[in-house]
């Protein structure tokens, strides 16, 4: 049953106070720590200026007590929120038997079986690491064992990490002056409709991009691609969702070529879309899976799932050729455990999928309302805004952004809304009042920043 939004929580109006920015404990221990921490630390740790010292589900608590509804998860890391109880007793447990090594576990044995289980089609096998970049250059090694080839195609606006071997497929910016990169990888532009790289309209175009693609590979490469990797939801350009049947043909193409398909779900997986899985709302099976993020719930463990046949191919294949030092050790494997389980037994997926849609149907509201709301997207609990100079579609700035950004922050709500491609990904566990009682302060922000935009 849903509730008008205005009778949960009304925005406030602003005071002096709200402007205030962090508390005097939060700014001591931020300023402490930056004497001697290196810089490059996330955006929305530096911008926040905040110490946490606690959470308990979908809130943080900082050291001066200040509560804040967290819309961000650690980046959809906080699956299942903060000090979730079946978590904390999983680890607390794990840690006081035995944390390290490579030995099986009765918790990894569970995990990869669980996984097999909850994975669409023959996606049976996993291998597992401590962070994303490492499971993706993992798959991209898999790639080369499986197809013999050496080249990969990745996607503008994708992202995927930054480690050396997968940052010429990181489709922005952040790869200038960081060269030379790799050899043999290539971009193209995802099918961002909104914003369409060809300035193109679907349905009409016929899938212009993946036709430029086909172009691209003929033209471009040495007809030797070994994958062709992708987010089914890009999380970084925006929790941007290309039209439906966009894996299907991605995965044509992939055949067509003999290449592998690499869906990166390191953010889409375990629930946040509403599905356990986002290629199941294409109903594509991947040659290779990427996951992360939430699979841990804060934990660092990622991994690659592969199909069968694929999983096979050496070198990778061999003894210690797809290993790591701490990739699915006892505590990773007890956590993640810990973790899916709690997805599945407290129906999270669904959760996601129904919270994630009264929010959607809230913000959609914004666009009629609110003039610098643009386009409003999402998936589940993987929701993109964009907010746009009155009456165009053009971005606002990256400083108007962060006003909305540090007066949201100053009335409790943390979200990715620094940039002017905002994302919104709450922990899973998020209930419906929750949800709605930070949209209505998100609101009340959004309305004073439109009026300052015009003015
Ligand atoms: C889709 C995707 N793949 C890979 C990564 C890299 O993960 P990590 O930061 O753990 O290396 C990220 C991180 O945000 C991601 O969003």
């Amino acid at each position: 049953m849903t509730q008008p939004l205005t009778a949960l929580a009304e925005p406030r109006p602003a005071t002096p106070a709200d402007r205030a920015g962090p508390g005097p404990r939060s700014l001591a221990a931020f300023n402490a720590e930056a004497e001697f921490l290196a810089p490059g630390t996330q955006s929305v740790a530096l911008f926040s200026r905040l110490c946490i010292d606690r959470g308990e589900g979908v809130m943080l608590y900082d050291l001066d007590g200040r509560r804040y509804i967290d819309l961000l998860a650690g980046v959809g890391v906080a699956a299942l929120g903060y000090a979730h109880p079946k978590y904390v007793a999983a680890v607390q447990r794990q840690v006081a038997r035995v944390h390290v090594g490579s030995f099986t576990s009765e918790h990894r044995a569970a995990l990869v079986k669980l996984i097999a289980d909850i994975t669409p089609g023959d996606l049976n096998r996993t291998q597992l690491y401590s962070s994303g970049a490492e499971a993706v250059e993992s798959a991209f090694r898999l790639a080369k064992s499986y197809t013999g080839k050496t080249e990969f195609i990745g996607f503008w606006g994708g992202f995927h990490g930054k480690t050396s071997g997968v940052l010429p497929l990181l489709g922005s910016s952040f790869k200038h002056h960081l060269g030379p990169l790799m050899p043999g990888t290539y971009s193209t532009p995802y099918a961002s409709c909104e914003r369409c790289a060809f300035d193109k309209t679907f349905p009409s175009c016929s899938w212009h991009c993946v036709e430029f693609l086909r172009k691209k590979i003929e033209v471009e490469t040495t007809n030797d691609v070994a994958a062709i990797i992708v987010e089914p939801i890009q999380g970084t350009a925006g929790n941007v969702i290309p039209p439906p049947g966009y894996l299907r043909v991605l995965r044509e193409l992939a055949d067509k070529i003999g290449a592998v398909l690499i869906a990166d779900e390191m953010l889409t997986g375990f629930g946040r879309t509403g599905k356990m899985f986002a290629i199941e709302h294409d109903g594509v099976l991947p040659d290779i899976m990427t996951i992360g993020k939430g699979f841990g719930a804060g934990f660092p463990m990622t991994g690659v799932i592969a199909r069968e046949q694929v999983a096979a191919a050496k070198p990778w294949a061999n003894p210690s050729g797809s290993s790591s030092s701490y990739g699915g050790n006892p505590l990773a494997a007890a956590a993640a455990r810990a973790s899916i389980e709690t997805i599945i037994e407290e129906g999270l997926v669904e959760n996601s999928r129904v919270v994630g849609a009264r929010m959607l149907a809230e913000m959609k509201t914004w666009q009629r309302e609110i003039p610098i709301v643009g386009e409003v997207r999402g998936r589940g609990l993987m929701i993109g805004m964009d907010l746009v100079v009155p009456g165009t579609n053009k971005l606002i700035g990256k400083d108007q952004a962060r006003w909305i950004f540090d007066t949201l922050l100053s009335r409790g709500v943390l979200a990715m809304i620094y940039n002017p491609e905002v994302r919104i990904n709450p922990p899973l566990v998020i209930r419906e009042e929750e949800a709605l009682e930070a949209l209505a302060i998100m609101k009340g922000v959004l309305g004073e920043a439109a009026e300052r935009v015009g003015a």
